[in-house]
């Protein structure tokens, strides 16, 4: 079986937006649910102002904290400045993700600089970062939809994801940050995009907002990426863009990528263990579009065995 490669952002993307604060311990149990599952990848928080984000202010002291448990982990790390990756860095991050989006008005809000200031950080962000022996990633935010501007320039999205790549990021992650992709759009958009960067080099990043998380992903499978951000339980989100609910949730993407023939080598089950833990933490219901069906499968796995 072909394997595909799936970062889990729940501890950043899901954690970032939510009303319920979680302490740095039920972060550190979070990623050890999900290590156990079998992901092989997480993003574990961002390093940036915690003014702006301060579900995100214990980042010093997490990093640490996974890299003595979970050595075997890769574990990015969002950083928006060259301020992020000196504190990241310091904390002994191995791996950064600079975070650029394709509209002026988004990287205003959601960063405080224009698009010219903000990809030029971002390059030296990602220069910086080599020049440390960090692997680093880079999105590229808001790619299809602007939640100010309307439908993203795939000209300028294009443009940005090259000038990434061209600053040597290993992975540039082509973000649907509000969920407004279709599948047709997002198999028009990855033809013109894999032009520009290998599609080896290529990750997309979905949110599910209109039910269409899962489709988005198997038209990337069929545009050839095998490298996807999700979140467990369907957790995520910006707070810097209105109207963005969670991020396509990992177990709906396992699910999806096993029945069509993918390995994804995490489990269902373990799984559904950390989805039980961040409900207990967020006091909500959560779960992608399957999870009916899986605790279904789970409850009656268990009764079978008594
Ligand atoms: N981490 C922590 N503090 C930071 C920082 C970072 N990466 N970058 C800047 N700061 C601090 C500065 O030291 C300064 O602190 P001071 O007021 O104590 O002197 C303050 O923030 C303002 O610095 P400035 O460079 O003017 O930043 P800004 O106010 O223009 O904010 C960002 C820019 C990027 C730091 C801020 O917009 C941010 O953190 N955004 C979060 C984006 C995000 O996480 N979005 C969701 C995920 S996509
Ligand atoms: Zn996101």
């Amino acid at each position: 079986m072909e394997q595909i490669h799936i970062t889990d952002v729940s501890p950043r993307d899901g954690l970032q937006n939510q009303q319920v604060a979680v302490d740095t311990a039920a972060k550190l149990r979070l990623i050890q649910l999900l290590a156990a599952a079998g992901v092989q990848s997480v993003e574990a928080t961002s390093f940036v102002s915690p003014k702006a984000v301060p579900q995100m202010a214990d980042a010093a002291e997490l990093v640490p904290l996974i890299a003595s448990r979970l050595p075997a982990l890769r574990t990015s790390v969002l950083v928006p400045n060259l301020k992020g990756l000196e504190r990241a860095h310091a904390a002994g991050a191995r791996e950064i993700a600079v975070v650029l989006s394709a509209t002026e008005t988004m990287n205003q809000k959601n960063i405080n600089m224009g698009l010219r200031q903000a990809t030029e950080v971002s390059e030296q962000t990602l220069r910086a970062a080599q020049a440390l022996g960090l692997r680093t990633r880079a999105y590229v935010a808001v790619a299809f939809d602007c939640p100010f501007e309307g439908e993203t320039a795939l000209d300028t999205v294009v443009t940005l994801a090259l000038r990434m790549h061209g600053a040597g990021a290993g992975e540039v992650v082509i973000a649907d940050t509000i969920g407004s992709a279709s599948p047709g759009m997002v198999k028009q958009r990855l033809a013109a995009i894999a032009q520009a960067v290998p599609r080896d080099q290529l990750a997309v990043h979905f949110h599910d907002t209109r039910g269409m998380g899962v489709a988005n992903a198997w038209a990337a499978l069929e545009a050839g990426i095998r490298r996807f951000d999700a979140s467990v339980g369907g957790i995520g989100g910006c707070p810097f863009a209105p109207g963005a609910a969670g991020n396509v949730a990992t177990e709906d993407l396992v699910l999806m990528a096993e029945r069509s023939g993918f390995a994804t080598g995490i489990r269902l089950d373990g799984l559904l263990d950390a989805i039980d833990f961040a409900e207990t933490q967020l006091q909500r219901p959560l779960g992608g579009r399957a999870i009916t069906w899986l605790r279904r499968q789970r409850d009656k796995a268990r009764a079978a065995t008594g």
